[in-house]
């Protein structure tokens, strides 16, 4: 009896480590077959064509597209209600007659599309990964480093667990047998030394690589510890990265601003953010610029939102005149640092040459609703101060510096050296100091 569950206690421990490695493994290549070129095509179509009217994975002013293939198959021809759901309804086909009613009998836009660019949605919809969030071990990194790389910690993960494993076994199998020598030679089975003794004895017989390896771990920790002061502990905590509050008119950057869409300048609504410490934010006014004679969204839904503008600025639309009865709209603030910090666009902006994407991500590109992208930190502020380099050249700013400085070079060496070879961090010009940021 004892034989079999001696066995059996040897290989519990690292088959158990096996599945999970194994389960870890697969799970990979099952997010990696996703044809990413369909798939980027079928994305782009969506947010070109249908973005305004449905979401992947929600109802909006449709039905979330997700599943839609499945939930048509055998009820209808899914290409012909795409290209034009009004003449397809006409042909009294049951299902379709039934979501019409269900939402409300909005109309769907009828679109020239052809039956491969509605696989390749379709095929976007189902296999919709959600964006993944930004972060990981040192999520100050995210919004300043462009596209992140892989962490490399899961792979270390994986070896030391090989490791864990194979030194695991080994330990068991010397325990058997000195357990079945013990037995041979009549004194019974041993006691199993704990996991602990045998770590100790080996850091005591190899006392070198136990210092090199304990140095490691505890360097490792101490990096994690500093990192974690500055990103979320200590340094803030009071700025929620992704606050997405609701705003009184469904207001869509993406609409307005993408590339692929309006187009409008950030500037053009944003006006001060070159010459103030705020970049404002517009008054109904300057929608009114476009909206007094764009009245019409993209769906019933957004012609009311547009209806809102109206509202605001008391502008009859039927007899072309103000009423000169205004509601201001009130718009619900995403970004908010507090008040011991000063913060001011122009000197980004104008003086830094800093995109404003670089610290409000791709509002213009997929954000419907404007969202607080970056952490707004303390730890975001320094690590962007620390490593962008001050834009000297042809800055009207630095070209008066240089020239007060070749005017008066004594006891500026150090400065001087920096401004010969035109490299220079902000931190290296005081960005890094208290006063600079703190009232
Ligand atoms: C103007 C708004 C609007 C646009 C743009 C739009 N849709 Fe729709 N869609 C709807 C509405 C509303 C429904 C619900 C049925 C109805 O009322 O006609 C719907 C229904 C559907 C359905 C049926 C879903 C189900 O659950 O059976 C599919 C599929 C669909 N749309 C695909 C698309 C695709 C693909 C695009 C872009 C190429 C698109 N739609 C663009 C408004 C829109
Ligand atoms: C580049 C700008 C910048 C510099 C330089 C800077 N800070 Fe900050 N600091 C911030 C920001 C932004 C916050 C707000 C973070 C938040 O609320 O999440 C902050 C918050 C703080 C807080 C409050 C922490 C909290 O949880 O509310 C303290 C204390 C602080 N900083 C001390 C310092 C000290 C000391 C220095 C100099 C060594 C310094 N800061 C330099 C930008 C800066
Ligand atoms: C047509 C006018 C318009 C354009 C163009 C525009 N915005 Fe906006 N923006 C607004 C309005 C209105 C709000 C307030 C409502 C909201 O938060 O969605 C806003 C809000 C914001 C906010 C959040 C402000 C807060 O409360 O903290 C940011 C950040 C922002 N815009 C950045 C941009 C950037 C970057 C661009 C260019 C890529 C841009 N905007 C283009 C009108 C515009
Ligand atoms: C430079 C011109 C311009 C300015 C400025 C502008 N818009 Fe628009 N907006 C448009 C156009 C064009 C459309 C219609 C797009 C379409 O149907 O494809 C639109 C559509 C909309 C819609 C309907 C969206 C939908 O999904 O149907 C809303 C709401 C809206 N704008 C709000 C605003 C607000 C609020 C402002 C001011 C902060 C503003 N717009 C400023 C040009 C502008
Ligand atoms: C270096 C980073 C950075 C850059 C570049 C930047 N912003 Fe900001 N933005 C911020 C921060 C931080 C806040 C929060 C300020 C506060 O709460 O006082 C903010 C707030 C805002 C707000 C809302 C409040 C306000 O200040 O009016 C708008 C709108 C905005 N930014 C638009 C823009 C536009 C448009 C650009 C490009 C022309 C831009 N930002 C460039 C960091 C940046
Ligand atoms: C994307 C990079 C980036 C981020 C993020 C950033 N800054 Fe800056 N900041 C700069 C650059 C570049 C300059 C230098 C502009 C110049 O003088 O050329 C600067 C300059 C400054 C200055 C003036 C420093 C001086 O020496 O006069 C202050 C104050 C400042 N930043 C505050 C902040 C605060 C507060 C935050 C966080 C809320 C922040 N910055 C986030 C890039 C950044």
């Amino acid at each position: 009896m004892p034989r079999p569950s001696r066995i059996s206690t040897l290989f519990a421990g690292p088959r158990q480590f096996f599945f999970a490695l194994f389960l870890l493994l697969a799970a990979a290549p099952l997010t990696a077959q996703v044809d990413q070129a369909l798939y980027d095509q079928g994305q782009k179509i969506f947010k070109g064509n249908c973005a305004s009217c449905h979401k992947v994975d929600k109802k909006m002013t449709g039905p979330a597209l997700q599943g839609a293939r499945a939930r048509w198959e055998g009820k209808g021809d899914i290409y012909a209600w795409i290209r034009n759901s009004t003449a397809y309804l006409k042909t009294g086909n049951a299902y379709a007659n039934q979501i019409f009613a269900e939402y409300n009998k909005s109309v769907m836009t009828p679109m020239a599309l052809t039956d491969a660019e509605i696989d390749a949605v379709l095929y976007f919809a189902d296999n919709y990964a959600p964006p993944a969030p930004a972060g990981g071990t040192t999520p100050v990194a995210a919004p300043v480093g462009g596209p992140q790389t892989a962490p490399a910690w899961p792979w270390l993960l994986i070896v030391a667990l090989l490791f864990a494993i194979v030194w695991m076994s080994l330990r068991g199998v010397k325990n058997q047998l000195r357990s079945a020598v013990s037995e041979a030679e009549g004194h019974g089975p041993v006691a199993n030394e704990t996991w602990w003794v045998s770590l100790k004895g080996w850091a005591w017989r190899n006392k070198a690589w136990a210092s090199v390896i304990s140095l490691l771990i505890l360097s490792y920790l101490v990096v994690q510890l500093w990192n974690w002061a500055f990103v979320i502990g200590v340094y803030g905590g009071d700025q929620v990265q992704h606050y997405k509050p609701s705003q009184p008119i469904a207001f869509n950057h993406t609409l307005h601003a993408g590339k692929d869409n309006l187009n409008i300048n950030c500037q053009y609504c944003h006006n001060s953010a070159e010459k103030s410490k705020h970049a404002g934010i517009p008054t109904a006014n300057v929608c009114m610029n476009c909206h007094q004679a764009v009245n019409v969204g993209r769906s019933e839904a957004g012609t009311a939102e547009i209806q809102k503008i109206y509202a605001a600025t008391g502008w009859d639309a039927e007899n072309n005149r103000y009423t000169g009865v205004e509601k201001p709209i009130m718009w619900n603030k995403v970004h908010n640092l507090p008040d011991h910090v000063y913060f001011s666009h122009a000197t980004h902006v104008a003086v830094g040459k800093i995109e404003c994407q670089k610290c409000h991500g791709p509002i213009d590109e997929k954000m419907d609703v404007a969202e607080q992208w970056a952490p707004l930190t303390m730890g975001w502020c320094i690590q962007c101060h620390g490593e962008t380099e001050v834009q000297m050249a042809g800055n009207g700013y630095y070209d008066e510096v240089h020239r007060r400085l070749k005017e008066n070079p004594i006891g500026q060496r150090e400065l001087r050296k920096y401004l010969e070879d035109e490299k220079i961090t902000v931190k290296e010009l005081g960005g890094w100091e208290c006063a600079k940021c703190h009232y």
